[in-house]
């Protein structure tokens, strides 16, 4: 496929992706009010993730690992491919308790629910900011152009 063509997907995906990311947080952020709510939240978080991040995130890697041009791999740009690759990997990794956490809350095991809240959050701690970084040198490649 074209270059060109590739890239807009690929950023048309992360942007995507990071508007997910963003209410996904935004949610994470009200599970505490109740136990009820803390249950909706672990019900929604997995319908987010199966319905819209999977395939968000499944696009991005796609896309960028047909991008990659061996020849330039090194500085800024293999950053970025890293911390690409590493957000993805902690997406990938946080879809377990993600899904853990809403068995536990069909069987309205709320310790259980809890500790996959933590797991979730353990892993968004280093995937987000590995997204961000990605999303810099990214934006740091575009205005090398
Ligand atoms: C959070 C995840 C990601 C973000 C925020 C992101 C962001 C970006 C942005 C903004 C660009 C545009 C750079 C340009 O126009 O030159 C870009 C390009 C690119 N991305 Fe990603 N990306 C992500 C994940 C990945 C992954 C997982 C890979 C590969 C495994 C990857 C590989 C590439 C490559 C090879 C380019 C082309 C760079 C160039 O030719 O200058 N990206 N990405």
């Amino acid at each position: 496929m074209h270059f060109e063509l590739l890239l807009q997907l690929h950023l048309f995906a992360v942007a995507f992706w990071l508007g997910i990311v963003a209410v996904e947080y935004l949610l994470e952020r009200t599970r505490a009010q109740s136990r009820n709510q803390g249950f909706t939240v672990a019900r929604l978080h997995r319908q987010i993730d199966l319905l819209f991040e999977m395939p968000a995130f499944a696009v991005v890697l796609v896309t960028g690992l047909l991008l990659i041009e061996p020849t330039r791999f090194d500085g800024i740009y293999a950053l970025k491919v890293v911390a690409g690759g590493s957000a993805v990997l902690g997406n990938m990794l946080c879809l377990i308790p993600v899904l853990k956490r809403r068995t536990a809350a069909e069987k309205d095991n709320l310790p259980d629910v809890i500790r996959q809240s933590r797991q979730i959050d353990i892993i968004s701690v280093t995937a987000i900011p590995a997204g961000l970084v990605a999303l810099a040198c990214g934006v740091y490649l575009m205005v090398l152009r």
